[in-house]
């Protein structure tokens, strides 16, 4: 990487965001902090990143030509995607050409943006222990790969004991979704109509595709941060976080908290898992593992054993909680390893994350009772800034840190729930008030 320039001269480091929601916005930060010129791009104008970087661009990114033109024409150094929903095989190309470089590289882009590419690679090319899983096209195909047709072996480790489907109980998803869109539990015959109806309505790309898995019976699940970035002696080092415990409903997270203890075997393993899939994306079209950046490595933990269940190759949400417990939070941690800088995943203090929804359907929502989330003790609020309000959308965090783990969740989820999102309609009408 050449030197930092400044930034809207010629001499500027351009960086290109592809996603520009409340991670990308952090990683524009912590891009800026170091003097690097940014282009935040999203789908909707006044996206929470556009609102922090130099230049704001709006376009389809699922689009290859939208796509190549808009690389073309900024000719950014590095294109960091912080969505799965981007043309991949465009920037594959692009990378190719040379025209760009893409964090962590166009490959681990492509290979996570569908749960197909990155299940196949886990299990079948890295050998890496998930969920038994089959992907299926219609309902017919789900119901028998939940029954079981011989010749079919994916299921082995079914706990059910079903030595040819997945059995019961399982989860259905889309295969393009993310933040649990479209994901359901089926606990026998009745459930699978709806399951399916529920996916195809769910999915990002209308109907197709979906994983369905056998559910593990995990004592808890963590999301292991991974970072790749460039050592002393100009090797590419891997470094760990400290685990992030965390709660999901229906498929979102709600509650994330660090460090989360761990046995040190299932730690060790945890580490193991995420080095093999983070060394293999790392890899670029040369077959050299040289890619740089964060990832958050989702795990389910029972025991002394480890699931892998999926990967982001960028920050990932339930990481949000590093914002204040970490010398460097995740986006800091990106931000510095794409760029070739030396990074420290040290732990600051304990500390927990607790999720604002919007609770409304609205644009230019405003929030009552930040005061009252601030005053919990070692508090601190984000609000994303978000155009649109939806009654589930993200629309900010509470942060608490707290020697005790526990007192911080508590603290984080009490501080949230003093926020309270409402229609700005009153107001509009009678701004004096
Ligand atoms: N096979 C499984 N066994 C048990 N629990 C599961 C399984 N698959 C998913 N879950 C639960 O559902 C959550 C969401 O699943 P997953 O991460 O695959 O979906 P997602 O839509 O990609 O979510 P996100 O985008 O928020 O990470 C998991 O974190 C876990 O709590
Ligand atoms: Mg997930």
């Amino acid at each position: 990487m050449k030197p930092i320039g400044t930034p809207l001269s010629p001499t500027a480091t351009r960086v290109m965001l592809l996603g520009s929601g409340e991670l990308g916005k952090e990683v524009l930060i912590a891009l800026q902090r170091l003097g690097v010129e940014t282009i935040a791009v999203d789908r909707y104008d006044n996206a929470p990143g556009q609102q922090v970087a130099h230049h704001a661009r709006t376009i389809t990114m699922s689009d290859p030509a939208q796509l190549k033109a808009l690389i073309e024409a900024e000719r950014p150094h590095l294109v960091v995607p912080e969505i799965e929903a981007i043309a991949t095989s465009m920037l594959q190309e692009l990378e190719a050409a040379g025209t760009v470089r893409v964090i962590p590289t166009a490959r681990a882009a492509r290979l996570t943006m569908d749960r197909e590419g990155i299940r196949r690679l886990a299990a079948e090319t890295l050998g890496l222990p998930t969920s038994p899983f089959k992907f299926c096209d219609s309902q017919a195909g789900l119901q028998t790969a939940i029954d079981g047709t011989s010749g079919n072996d994916n299921a082995k480790g079914n706990p059910k004991g079903n030595p040819k489907g997945i059995g019961y109980p399982c989860i259905v998803k889309p295969v393009m979704s993310s933040s649990g869109k479209g994901q359901s539990r089926i606990d026998g015959p009745a459930d699978v109509q709806k399951a399916w109806d529920y996916a195809m309505a769910g999915g990002r790309v209308g109907p197709g595709r979906v994983i369905v898995e056998g559910v593990i019976d995990f004592d808890y699940e963590i999301t292991l941060l991974t970072v790749r970035a460039v050592s002393a002696d100009g090797q590419v080092e891997t470094h760990f976080c400290e685990p992030i415990g965390h709660i999901q409903v229906s498929g979102d997270y709600v509650e994330s908290w660090q460090p989360h203890p761990m046995h040190p075997a299932a730690l060790q393993r945890a580490r193991e898992i995420s080095k093999a899939v983070t060394d293999n994306l790392g890899q670029g079209l040369d077959g050299q593992s040289t890619g740089l950046g964060l990832f958050g490595v989702e795990l389910f933990v029972k025991g002394e054993d480890v699931w892998f269940s999926e990967v982001s190759p960028r920050p990932h949400d339930t990481g949000m909680v590093t914002m204040c417990t970490q010398w460097q939070n995740e986006f800091e941690l990106h931000a510095r390893a794409i760029l070739g800088l030396p990074v420290n995943t040290a732990l600051k203090s304990p500390g927990a994350s607790a999720v604002i929804y919007g609770g409304v359907d609205a644009k230019g929502i405003v929030f009552d009772g930040v005061a009252d989330a601030l005053r919990v003790p070692n508090t601190d609020v984000r609000l994303f800034g978000k155009p649109e309000s939806f009654v589930k959308r993200r629309m900010g965090v509470a942060l608490a840190f707290d020697a005790d783990v526990q007192v911080a969740r508590r603290h984080a989820k009490l501080a949230a729930s003093r926020v309270k999102p409402r229609s700005s309609w009153s107001d509009v009408l009678s701004p004096s008030t």
